[in-house]
């Protein structure tokens, strides 16, 4: 049994455990620090991006039961910046210490049927798929759906690793083989989309609950390249978008953040791509476009606190910097700013700065977004990833 009660509010000066020490656990320190709460976080990576900016890291595998207990003993709370916990050490958090996230968002996010399903019980909308766990289904499943269509690993994708789309019906084979040993595969019908959106949605202890504005996002890659905040899409999309976000997260009965991506259909419609149960890439131009930025949101939701007001006060088109861009970055850097623009610079301190690695991320503030975009554009940092 937890030691807290559910909803228990969680006063500055406490400590928070954050399992996982990568650049969402140093974002949710450095907006928890000004507020007067203390850090630890376990990351078997020593001085891990987060751990930079906590009290404390233990320096341990993410699976070891006896590193997760130490954790536990630390904190008043607790947190994970990354979903793929054991089960031993959902265990550890659920029964021995205050997970106010409680560990069912993790089981149905962690796997894209079972999200799927919960997506579709809250009353939205997902890509038409079938749950393939045999060669079988999957000839079946893909003479049903057609092509172009999607095949992706149930659970453990990240970044379009473990999807291969299948664009006419004689490559379904390879695509397969290559997968198959990966355990249980989805196969989804590939969305013709206008534009990508996405949502964070955040509901607290008290089960208050707000969403940020919607954002729409470039991927490059299968990689999040751009996130554009406001969405250049019709209030209306907007509206149903936040609408979609608050049933899924009433209907799954969560605490703390959600990130959910949609696709908007050339029809139209409006489909569920996938959900992930913390602070969201897409959401981080809240840092400096919102009053309140994801990561303070999520501390207020799970200590219990009112939610801040998610409010955006400037146009904002946040660009990734992956490894290669980081280089280029620090040039930019020093060079006088666009007259028209602000930039807000946010690096995790990771290293090595792999080619594809996400090291940090600028958020340019300007009057409209199309400025913005146009100075991405013309800017040589992103010009790898420009067509
Ligand atoms: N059914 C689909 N129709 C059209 N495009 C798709 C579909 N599935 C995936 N994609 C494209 O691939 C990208 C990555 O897919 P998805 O979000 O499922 O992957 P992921 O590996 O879990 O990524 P991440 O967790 O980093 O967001 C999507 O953002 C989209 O651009
Ligand atoms: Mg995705």
């Amino acid at each position: 049994m937890s030691s807290k009660r559910d909803g228990e509010v969680i006063v500055p000066g406490a400590t928070i455990g954050i399992l996982g020490g990568g650049q969402l656990g140093r974002m949710m320190a450095l907006a928890g620090r000004p507020m007067g709460y203390r850090f630890v976080c376990l990351d078997p990576t020593p001085d891990s991006s987060c751990a930079q900016v906590c009290d404390e890291q233990i320096v341990a595998p993410f699976d070891d039961v006896d590193a997760a207990r130490e954790l536990v003993n630390l904190a008043s709370v607790v947190t994970y910046e990354f979903e793929n916990i054991s089960p031993a050490v959902a265990a550890v958090l659920q029964d021995e210490s205050y997970l106010p996230q409680g560990t069912q968002l993790l089981r149905t996010t962690r796997h894209r049927a079972r999200e799927k399903r919960a997506i579709i019980a809250a009353g939205a909308q997902v890509a038409s798929f079938a749950e393939i766990s045999d060669q079988a289904l999957f000839e079946k499943a893909l003479e049903k759906l057609g092509v172009p269509s999607v095949l992706k690993t149930a659970t453990g994708g990240y970044d379009g690793k473990g999807q291969r789309v299948i664009k006419d019906i004689g490559a379904g084979a390879q695509a397969y083989t290559t997968l198959a040993d990966q355990g249980d595969l989805v196969l989804e019908r590939f969305i013709d989309f206008q534009c990508e959106l996405s949502v964070v949605v955040a509901r607290g202890t008290t089960g208050e609950r707000m969403t940020f504005p919607v954002a729409e996002n470039i991927h490059v890659d299968n990689r999040l390249h751009l996130s554009i905040a406001p969405a250049r899409v019709g209030d209306d999309i907007k509206e149903e978008v936040s609408e979609i976000a608050l049933a899924i997260a009433d209907s799954l009965d969560m605490v703390g953040l959600l990130g959910i991506e949609f696709f908007l259909g050339r029809d139209g419609e409006i489909y569920v791509n996938e959900m992930a149960p913390r602070p969201h890439n897409s959401g981080h131009y809240t840092m400096d476009g919102c009053l309140t930025s994801q990561f303070e949101q999520h501390l207020r939701a799970i200590c219990g606190l009112p939610l801040g007001n998610p409010h955006q006060h400037t146009p904002v088109v946040m660009a990734n910097l992956l490894g290669q861009h980081v280089e280029p970055w620090l040039e930019q850097l020093v060079k006088p700013r666009p007259s028209n623009l602000e930039l807000k610079t946010h690096l995790y301190g990771k290293s090595p700065a792999r080619e594809g690695r996400k090291m940090g991320h600028v958020n340019i503030l300007a009057d409209d977004v199309e400025e913005a975009l146009q100075w991405v554009e013309s800017c040589s940092v992103w010009s790898d990833l420009q067509s």
